[in-house]
């Protein structure tokens, strides 16, 4: 795939891009064991709740790739897999992204180990069935982000064009207003109508690099830039981590999307400005974990967005695969929430500016901000309520709220409401 990967997989061989030196440095880490993984995606080395579960699935399939002469009972190989995903599942608890990928390859792992095997070697043939069902589940889970993501930012830049009201302009205006004219889909022959390009603002970093590729509200985005509908995307800066002004603003330059970076705080002001000039369109944003009514929790500061945009007037999409729905959680107030350490709010990590404006990458440094010794708050996540949420965006399609005010996923993931909400 061309452009920005945070992911290397070849079978046997895993290479992680390490975030943390974003967007001064681009190095890989080679993750080759489980611990490794987890130390990665602990310190937030990698994140975004996708990437998260891929790198966790793929740590485990080069274990055992590796692994000719390790277990050679299946009984033990199994219990092995199940021991190293139950460790892995302890790195970071809010997205369900990687829970839902530990599920489905625990019960690949039982469903290998169940079949039958014949001859004077079974119990070799046995491991291979399983390491080798394993490994490629957990390549399908890579390969599958990404065609995910396509569908996601393909379904997100439609619905919201569709939000759009088609303007009617003189020749002049035309120039000044930023348009596109289309025949919307599947009304072929109908007369073009003209509309006002978007502007959208998202946060924290759901891009190529919290994905397997293309992202998913970012990836919206980029769909809608290619689709000639956007006229400009702004990224906050997503404090305390600056996923935002690290990682989202370095996508935005790199893929030469027209966009501007703001801290959290200017949201309101911005809205305000962009409703005056009539150009803003929508805030997007991902998720980490999408509970069964639609409460979704995703980045610290996603929640003051919701209501800034509910006050504005301004629609609210949450972008999210289904592999961030959690069914077996009811609502919001049952997420787990993730704290983190006070030195994310005390202290950053940058690189010495010299006095030409630039940037040394060999002097990065550790800064202090803050007194050393205020006591500090620092939530991970918030959980916006579905009530301020107009869409949520998944590769199968829109969801919008109901007659009732919740979300329904039951049409979307039939297989998985039966199994675990009705089951
Ligand atoms: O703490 P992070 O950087 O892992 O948080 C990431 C987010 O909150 C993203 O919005 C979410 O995981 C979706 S990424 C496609």
């Amino acid at each position: 795939m061309a452009g920005l990967e945070a992911i290397k997989y070849e079978r046997g061989t895993l290479d992680v891009l390490d975030q943390l030196r974003l967007p001064h440095e681009t190095h890989f880490d080679r993750v080759s064991t489980c611990e490794e993984a987890f130390d990665c995606i602990k310190a937030m080395r990698v994140r975004g709740a996708p990437a998260i579960a891929i790198v966790a699935a793929l740590a485990l399939a080069v274990e055992l790739e590796k692994q000719t002469d390790g277990c050679t009972k299946k009984e033990d190989l199994v219990k092995y897999i199940n021991h190293k995903l139950d460790y892995l599942m302890g790195s970071r608890p809010t997205a369900v992204d990687l829970s839902n990928a530990i599920k489905l390859l625990k019960q690949v792992t039982a469903v290998a180990a169940a079949a039958k095997t014949t001859g004077s070697d079974d119990e070799a043939t046995a491991c291979k069935i399983v390491r080798d069902a394993f490994i490629t589940a957990a390549e399908k889970i890579l390969e599958d982000d990404l065609t995910t993501n396509l569908a996601i930012g393909r379904y997100g830049a439609e619905y919201l064009r569709r939000q759009q009201m088609p303007v009617t302009v003189s020749q002049d205006e035309d120039a000044e207003l930023k348009l596109f004219t289309t025949s919307p889909p599947g009304t072929q022959g109908a007369a073009d109508k003209t509309y006002r390009k978007l502007s959208v603002l998202t946060h924290c970093n759901t891009g190529s690099l919290a994905t397997s590729g293309h992202g998913t509200a970012l990836g919206i985005i980029r769909s809608l830039h290619k689709m000639n509908y956007l006229d400009h995307a702004y990224c906050t800066e997503t404090r305390p981590y600056n996923q935002g002004s690290r990682l989202t603003a370095y996508e935005l330059v790199y893929e030469k999307i027209p966009a501007t970076l703001i801290t959290d705080s200017m949201a309101g002001a911005l809205f305000q400005r962009l409703k005056q000039e009539k150009n803003i369109s929508a805030v997007i944003v991902g998720a980490d974990r999408v509970a069964r009514n639609g409460d979704t929790a995703n980045k610290i500061g996603t929640y003051s967005l919701a209501v800034l945009a509910k006050h504005h007037g301004i629609k609210f999409v949450v972008a999210a695969p289904t592999t961030s729905i959690d069914l077996e959680t009811e609502s919001g107030e049952f997420i787990k929430i993730e704290d983190r350490a006070k030195t994310e709010l005390t202290q950053i990590t940058g690189a010495v500016v010299d006095k030409d404006g630039h940037v040394d990458v060999s002097k990065s440094t550790r800064v202090a901000i803050a007194s050393q010794e205020i006591d500090v708050w620092n939530p991970s996540f918030d959980v916006t309520p579905h009530s301020l949420i107009d869409a949520i965006i998944t590769e199968k399609g829109e969801v919008v709220r109901s007659a009732s005010g919740t979300f329904n996923f039951k049409n979307i993931m039939p297989q998985r409401w039966r199994a675990q909400v009705e089951g």
